[in-house]
């Protein structure tokens, strides 16, 4: 309980906010760059440039929640909000499906790509076809590896698994040597190798030290929550239940983990997760987890989505940062992200509108909610 405290928050917060600005300052092209095409109430915008089509390819609804509650709002708001013509389709985790919705939107005349990639090798065939369509492609949150997308906007992931190795570690504070078990994110998708870079960057000193043990430690393909739970049911048989932790890479793989250790009737473990879903929150006020990382899903949508209308207006707009991909320098707008404890639910999440009360206050968390001063 309170042994899985942090203090941080609306400083951090901050941050998030400042830097989404500071990548989006450096946006705008440098002439005839009008707002939007929807602006003016008199409907006489004169020398607004008609935006193209923009499509965005979200990956699937099940390995997190945000794609579907999140992303697909925001990034749905910002569009109708600047007038521009967009459609926003899930492949629900079928490369196949992806790649041919993609083929759809650009004979449809999506003039800018938004992918979210489910492997290098389907997303780099998308953006290659792009290409040939004269179709800008921005990686949205996961970068294609090798694929050569035209932007790249996401976290810094590599910060996303720090937050959480430094979370597990001060939720583990007081155990000797803890038994520390890892659910690593789809070996497919870029950002769980950078998430474990972060995390492994923290944990792998303290295994070296002898301060903790490394157990058992395994990707989750796709992300699938239910392979997660028998991996993780098959990490406690191999152990003996002897786990004293668990970096789980997201709240789908930290509720796997918990449900496991709920089946089997063992006593609530330190689990780590992301992307601050409702029943990772709920996890987080019952003590059944002890963190999750909040990346403001609006500040991403907002960055990506500006890149994405000046595109679509022909414009070619800057980026204040640059991101490798196999030796191709892709500008990129990378955001901040936020760890979250019992401490600061109600600065973080709550706050942003990023999750309502209603939707995480429900039944037995009632309590539990007003006990941490979430409402
Ligand atoms: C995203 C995470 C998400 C995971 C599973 C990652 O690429 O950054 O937010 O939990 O994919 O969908």
């Amino acid at each position: 309980m309170s042994r899985f405290s942090t203090p941080r928050s609306t400083l951090a917060l901050g941050v998030v906010m400042c830097t989404a600005c500071f990548g989006i300052a450096a946006c705008g092209s440098s002439n005839n760059d009008t707002t939007s095409s929807s602006s003016s109430s008199s409907g006489t915008s004169t020398t607004a440039t008609k935006a193209g089509k923009v499509a965005v390819l979200l990956p699937d609804s099940k390995s997190s929640v945000r794609w579907e509650t999140q992303d697909r709002r925001y990034l749905g708001d910002a569009f109708k909000a600047a007038g521009v013509d967009s459609t926003i389709v899930n492949a629900e985790g079928d490369p196949a499906t992806q790649r041919t919705q993609a083929e759809q939107a650009i004979t449809n005349g999506a003039k800018v790509l938004l992918l979210v990639d489910l492997d290098p090798g389907s997303g780099s065939a998308i953006i290659a076809n792009a290409k040939k369509n004269n179709v800008k492609v921005i990686d949205y949150d996961r970068l294609t590896l090798g694929g050569g997308a035209d932007y790249y906007v996401s976290f810094d992931n590599t910060a996303v698994g720090k937050l959480q190795g430094e979370g597990l570690v001060k939720c583990l504070d007081g155990k000797t040597k803890p038994v520390v078990a890892e659910l690593n994110g789809s070996p497919t998708d870029n950002n769980a190798t950078l998430f474990a870079n972060g995390y492994n960057g923290v944990l792998d000193p303290l295994y070296s030290s002898g301060k903790f043990v490394k157990g058992p430690n395994q990707s989750v393909p796709d992300w699938d929550n239910q392979q997660a739970l028998t991996i993780f049911e098959q990490m406690l048989q191999k152990t003996n239940n002897k786990i004293n932790g668990v970096l789980a890479a997201n709240d789908g793989l930290a509720n796997a983990a918990i449900s496991a250790l709920n089946a089997r009737k063992l006593p609530a473990l330190p689990v780590t997760g992301q992307d601050a879903t409702a029943q990772g929150i709920q996890h987080i006020l019952a003590g059944e987890q002890c963190m999750t990382v909040y990346k403001a899903v609006k500040a991403e949508a907002d960055a990506a989505s500006k890149l994405a209308i000046a595109l679509a207006k022909g414009e070619t707009p800057t980026a204040n940062q640059s991101v490798d991909n196999k030796g191709t320098k892709t500008p990129s707008v990378l955001l901040t992200p936020v760890s979250v404890t019992k401490d600061n639910i109600q600065d973080t999440v709550i706050k942003d509108g990023f999750l309502k009360v209603s939707d995480v206050c429900t039944g037995k968390y009632a309590a539990l909610c007003t006990k941490a001063g979430v409402s």
